[in-house]
């Protein structure tokens, strides 16, 4: 009886790890010397650090204007099981054997530690679960090994909890002590202690956190002599309201172990199979790992497609994720243009839904925006440099010019939203989301712009911040002017304002200046820039790839020329934007050398955890912006795709793609266009995209001065040296 369940128990094991392929699985023996670089496990929902001090809850922010940060609740989940001697439970740390393993298929983090001379094993996992969303697990699965005498002696487990300090955002309140005897729930009510705004804030946050059992003091369980394995498992569940957290718990007691395992294992699963993932052949293990990391870092900050319990309303992805943002250096949780500009585009690949409630947290927060506009005298949507929970600018204290200054996240945004619309065609969202957002931000444009014959912005920062002040900045003109353009043209499609307010947009669009040196042919980054200042980072050549403002062979010359005078320092996705827009301009041997610097440098070897600046240096951990950089010069780099919106109509375009050195070829499985759903494989020289969509959409395809029906599903081909292709949605 003992050893049939042993053997059962094997086989189990030895099923799950045989079915995650190698790409997926990121194992190491030592941890990071640094432990911000563990990995982050976030469901949407809640989210922490492996080992870390913090749990977070989305929307939940604690201090007032530019204080205001993700509300650090003590990590509770941090728990550990430990070997004691039967005397006195010493802890016996005479292991023999430890591994680590972030399982990136499978959605979980576990260890093992192996004691030879006893004959044992203890594996720890930890995951938030993602379809039970409000719950966070920790699993404790202790076993003999076969090969040698089961030891007689009954073992006992030490269970503690290292939660780090208390938390300085909450009051935390008892409602239950919880007991082991009576099966009896230990509830906590948190509330928060500083509002961000009260006008826009009238009530701190409160938050209610159930244990499966309580854990203040460490637990010890015994393990009988002559059982082959133990099992224990801790739940604990937090939502705004108590109901919904308790219902959680109830529901997840209803399942054994193993089904709640799978069925977190199963939404992860469905993740990759079904809505996304990017396979890579070749020589090239170490770069999937890194690219499976990064997708599954960013999405699993992402609200859950589907959950036992309804989601509350998304409250942004910041640069650091769910998991982190109590630090300056996890920019306080804050969501900056590093959503839109950085993130968005490679999250519109993991599905529609998740990009909706991205610009959703935008539409939700207008007011905020306006609000923003008329205390520093404007009219429209100004929307605020750093977000937190109530849209009103949330810049930290430091650096209260770069709010004022930084005027392009509103123009950003509206980017942002006819790119969505350009890869959806989704009227109903247009008119009803984007369109609002659009007006607004036109509208505070033209108040903040000084114009005579021609239209200025003045005292502004570019995206490089090392130069302040600025006018005429050529990143935030050219995309203000795509800004505007895109209002004239939703409100002719949403609304029937004044034909005046229209020509105002339209007036801006056409008048505002594009600094251009004729003699040197290239555009300066601002009125007044000599060649040869440094810049922090990517600016002017974002003109090219993503904008696609100017593609002329003045874009190359602004490539050449910001090449030598960008910081070595900068972050992760300058060197990622060298490296599309070298492709796009077939700079191919350029491109590659960027690429690698795009993630060499800031990745960290155990669990691919990136860093914003180069390792060696302090930044943010687990650096999202410089993920979504590194995925977009894959995805729209090398693959040479992208989307535009083309008059009335959705395009795709597919010109010649590329690889990256070692690599044959890189598959992607989904990317969608309107309702359709295309593999995409694409190699040095080909690139093929089989779309399959609905009856009730078709498509034609441009290239060169041919026009050729494609109906509502089809498989193309683009060979090196072939005109690019554009594929239009026809209505
Ligand atoms: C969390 O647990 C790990 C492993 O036991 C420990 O190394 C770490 O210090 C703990 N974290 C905190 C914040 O106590
Ligand atoms: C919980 O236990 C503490 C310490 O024993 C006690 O002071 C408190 O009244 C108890 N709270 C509840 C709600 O039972
Ligand atoms: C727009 O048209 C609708 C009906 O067609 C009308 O009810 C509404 O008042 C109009 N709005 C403006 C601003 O003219
Ligand atoms: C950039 O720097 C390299 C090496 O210093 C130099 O050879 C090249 O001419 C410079 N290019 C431009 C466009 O300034
Ligand atoms: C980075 O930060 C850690 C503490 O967070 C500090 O001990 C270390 O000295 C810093 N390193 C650098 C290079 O600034
Ligand atoms: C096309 O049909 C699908 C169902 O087959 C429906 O969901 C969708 O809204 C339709 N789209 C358009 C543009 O009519
Ligand atoms: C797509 O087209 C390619 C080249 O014409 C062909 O080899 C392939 O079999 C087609 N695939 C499907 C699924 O039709």
């Amino acid at each position: 009886m003992l050893n049939l369940s042993f053997v059962f128990l094997i086989c189990l094991i030895e099923s799950v790890a045989a079915s995650t392929p190698d790409a997926y699985i990121l194992s190491t023996q030592s941890l990071p010397p640094d432990l911000n670089f563990m990995p982050s496990l976030s469901n949407g929902h809640l989210g922490y650090t492996v080992f870390g001090n913090a749990i977070f809850m989305n929307g939940v922010y604690n201090g007032a204007g530019g204080n205001s940060r993700r509300a650090r609740i003590p990590n509770w989940i941090n728990i550990t099981a430990e070997l004691c001697d039967p005397a006195g439970c010493q802890v016996n740390n005479e292991y023999t054997d430890i591994s680590y393993e972030m399982d990136l298929r499978g959605g979980y983090f576990k260890y093992r530690k192996s004691y030879a001379s006893l004959g044992l094993t203890l594996e720890q996992r930890t995951y938030p679960h993602r379809y039970y969303n409000r719950a966070l697990v920790y699993e404790l699965l202790a076993y003999r090994h076969t090969s040698i005498p089961l030891s007689l002696d009954t073992q006992y487990l030490k269970l503690s909890q290292h939660p780090g300090k208390v938390s300085d955002a909450f009051n935390f309140e008892v409602l239950n002590n919880g007991s082991f005897v009576l099966e009896d729930y230990r509830i906590l009510r948190g509330v928060t202690k500083v509002l961000e705004l009260k006008q826009f804030q009238p009530n701190p946050h409160e938050i209610y956190v159930i244990f499966s059992e309580p854990l203040e003091q460490p637990r010890i369980l015994d393990w009988p002599m002559g059982q082959a394995e133990l099992r224990h498992r801790i739940i604990i569940c937090m939502d705004r309201q108590q109901t919904v957290a308790q219902k959680e718990l109830q529901d997840m007691f209803q399942l054994s172990p193993a089904a709640m395992l799978q069925s977190h294992i199963d939404a992860w699963t469905d993740f990759w199979d079904k809505q996304f993932s990017i396979e890579i052949i070749g020589d090239a293990l170490e770069l999937s790992r890194i690219v499976n990391a990064g997708i599954f870092y960013m999405a699993s900050s992402l609200p859950a497609l589907s959950s036992n319990q309804a989601n509350e309303p998304y409250d942004g992805l910041s640069p650091t994720g769910l998991a982190r943002g109590n630090l300056d250096a996890d920019y306080e949780g804050h969501s900056f243009w590093d959503t839109e500009i950085w993130m968005l585009p490679v999250v519109t690949q993991f599905n529609y839904e998740f990009s909706k409630q991205l610009l959703d947290y935008r539409y939700n927060h207008l007011e905020g925006a306006r609000y923003n506009a008329r205390t520093m005298g404007n009219r429209g949507a100004r929307f605020p440099w750093e977000s937190a929970f109530t849209g009103t600018e949330v810049i930290n204290p430091c650096c209260l010019e770069i709010a004022q200054q930084e005027i392009h996240i509103s123009p950003d945004i509206s980017f942002g939203l006819q790119k969505f619309f350009a890869q959806t065609n989704d009227y109903a969202w247009l008119c009803q989301r984007a369109w609002p957002i659009a007006a607004d931000v036109a509208e505070f444009l033209v108040s903040r712009s000084a114009c005579e014959d021609t239209c200025h912005f003045l005292n502004v920062m570019g995206p490089d911040e090392d130069h302040s002040n600025v006018n005429d900045n050529v990143y935030t003109n050219a995309v203000s002017k795509i800004a505007l353009d895109f209002a004239v043209w939703a409100g002719s499609k949403c609304s029937n304002s004044s034909a005046e307010t229209f020509e105002q947009w339209r007036q801006l669009r056409d008048k505002l200046v594009i600094l251009h040196d004729a003699q040197l042919d290239y555009h300066p980054q601002h009125s007044g820039y000599t060649l040869g200042e440094t810049v922090k980072q990517a600016d002017t050549i974002l003109l090219g790839y993503p904008l696609q403002f100017d593609t002329s062979s003045t874009h190359l010359n602004d490539l050449q020329y910001y090449a030598n005078v960008t910081r070595a320092t900068g972050p992760a996705m300058t060197w990622s934007m060298f490296a599309a827009n070298y492709l796009l301009t077939k700079q191919d041997w350029r491109a590659h050398e960027y690429f690698a610097r795009g993630y060499q440098n800031y990745v960290h070897k155990e669990f691919k955890v990136w860093s914003e600046v180069p390792i060696g240096y302090n930044g943010s951990a687990n650096f999202l912006t410089g993920i979504g950089g590194f995925l977009q010069s894959l995805i729209f780099g090398y693959g040479g795709l992208d989307f535009a919106r083309a008059g009335d109509t959705s395009q795709l375009q597919l010109s010649t793609p590329n690889v990256p050195p070692d690599v044959q070829q890189v598959r992607i499985k989904y990317i969608k266009f309107a309702q359709s759903k295309c593999v995409w494989t694409f190699q040095h020289s080909v690139s093929n995209m089989i779309c399959t969509g609905q009856a009730n959409q078709s498509f034609e395809l441009l290239q060169g001065n041919q026009r050729t029906p494609l109906g509502h599903s089809f498989n193309v081909t683009l060979n090196r040296g072939d005109p690019t292709m554009h594929i239009n949605l026809i209505n």
